[in-house]
């Protein structure tokens, strides 16, 4: 039986014949790699997050805190890391967390097809952004047949809304993501101190643009009066979603209904007494509001609130070691976010696979050394606060 684990026999392997990997096999190898190699102007867009910072570093940071405790005399020879959610089976509780300029990652611009490929060669799930250079039904289809959600950033306007929920239905998402915290942007100083924001020079708005809503809003097509489809854009971006529009948007799919942003007890178990689906606990990696504790921290207390709704995860996570922690936590998936971006940026779909690889392989020898063959040893497992060193 294959195990995700068998990547580490493939890269001693080829050792032996004198060849390294093309890529770290690390976070932070593979971070140096990306910051040399990316445009100035994307790093600090994708590596800079709100205010100082202090909640983004902290959501990585945190997983340090957090320790768990092997068994041993388990058989482990055989792992299981599949589950079933949305009703489609995914091989691991992995995904591609929504990075809204995957598009540019790429010199061709089409970072979210390569992006998409690169997930669908492992057979993980892409959640795809709002904010694409491709739009979204060439993006599903990239993602192969496996499993594939559909991330929306609410416009204003209801009808543009609901055409976007339409074709990502009708494109063959699983799941619908709504991100909550985003409707005005976090006040980033690195982006600010060069003056960049992405989407008002044109970037990954072909969604808007080739959506038959949205471009019955202009007078003249984007494709004629781009800088005016800009400006519409920024109209429409950023609908204030209150607990009362859970209902439209229940009512405006027939998919699973996913909220992400995520953080309070409270509002976990109110959005489970509203019908939503899962949970997504995030704090949008530390981009949106500073301040914040760490995301990690905040995921015990969301699992119990949504009182067994699935619970998906994303913020600071580096490695396997640190996705175990957050399945040990109780997540039922977890989000990757900028180590697959980086991955792409370097080596297009074969670096987000190679990430991806990675990532899999160490959980898995995580769980084969711990004597945790299944996903639900992992949570019965359990992870401890420990006392940092
Ligand atoms: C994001 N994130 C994000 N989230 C979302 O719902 N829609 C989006 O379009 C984006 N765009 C985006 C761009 C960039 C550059 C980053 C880094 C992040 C947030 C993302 O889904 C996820 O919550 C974080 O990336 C998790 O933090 P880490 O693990 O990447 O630090």
């Amino acid at each position: 039986m294959a195990h995700w684990g068998d990547y580490q026999n493939l890269i001693y392997g080829a050792g032996l014949r004198g060849v390294l990997p093309r890529l770290p096999v690390d976070f932070a190898g593979l971070e140096a790699r990306a910051a040399a190699a990316m445009p100035a102007q994307l790093l600090t867009y994708v590596r800079g997050g709100c205010g100082d910072e202090w909640t983004q570093d902290l959501n990585a940071a945190a997983f340090r805190h957090w320790g768990m405790v092997p068994r041993m005399m388990v058989d482990c020879s055989r792992r299981d890391t599949g589950l079933r959610l949305f009703g489609r089976d995914w091989p691991a509780p992995l995904f591609l967390a929504p990075i809204g300029v995957t598009g540019l990652a790429t010199p061709d611009g089409h970072g979210d097809l390569h992006a998409a490929r690169g997930a669908a060669e492992i057979g993980v799930p892409f959640c795809a952004s709002t904010l694409g250079n491709d739009p979204l039904e060439s993006v599903r289809e990239a993602c192969g047949r496996g499993p594939a959600m559909f991330q929306l950033y609410t416009p204003r306007n209801r009808a543009l809304a609901e055409s976007l929920i339409a074709r990502a239905e009708a494109a063959g998402y699983d799941a619908l993501v709504v991100t909550l915290d985003t409707w005005v942007t976090g006040w980033r100083p690195r982006d600010l101190n060069t003056g960049n924001f992405p989407q008002l020079r044109g970037h990954v708005l072909t969604n808007y643009f080739s959506d038959p809503v949205f471009r019955g809003l202009l007078p003249r097509p984007p494709e004629e009066d781009p800088a005016a489809a800009v400006v519409a854009w920024a109209g429409v971006f950023g609908q204030v979603l209150t607990w009362d529009d859970v209902a439209w948007l229940k009512g405006a799919t027939r998919l699973p209904l996913v909220l992400k942003g995520i953080c309070h007890p409270d509002d976990a178990r109110r959005a489970a007494d509203l019908g939503a689906d899962a949970i997504y606990c995030s704090n949008h990696g530390g981009r949106q509001a500073n301040g914040g504790i760490a995301a990690v921290d905040m995921l015990p207390g969301v699992v119990e609130g949504a009182g067994g709704l699935p619970v998906l995860f994303d913020g600071g996570v580096r490695s396997g070691t640190d996705a175990v922690k957050a399945l040990a936590l109780g997540a039922t998936a977890v989000g990757l976010g900028r180590p697959w971006f980086y991955g792409l940026a370097l080596e297009g779909a074969a670096g987000v696979a190679h990430v991806l690889r990675c990532v899999l392989a160490e959980m898995d020898l995580l769980m084969a050394v711990n004597g945790w063959p299944t996903l639900d040893a992992v949570r019965g497992a359990g992870a401890q606060r420990v006392l940092q060193g």
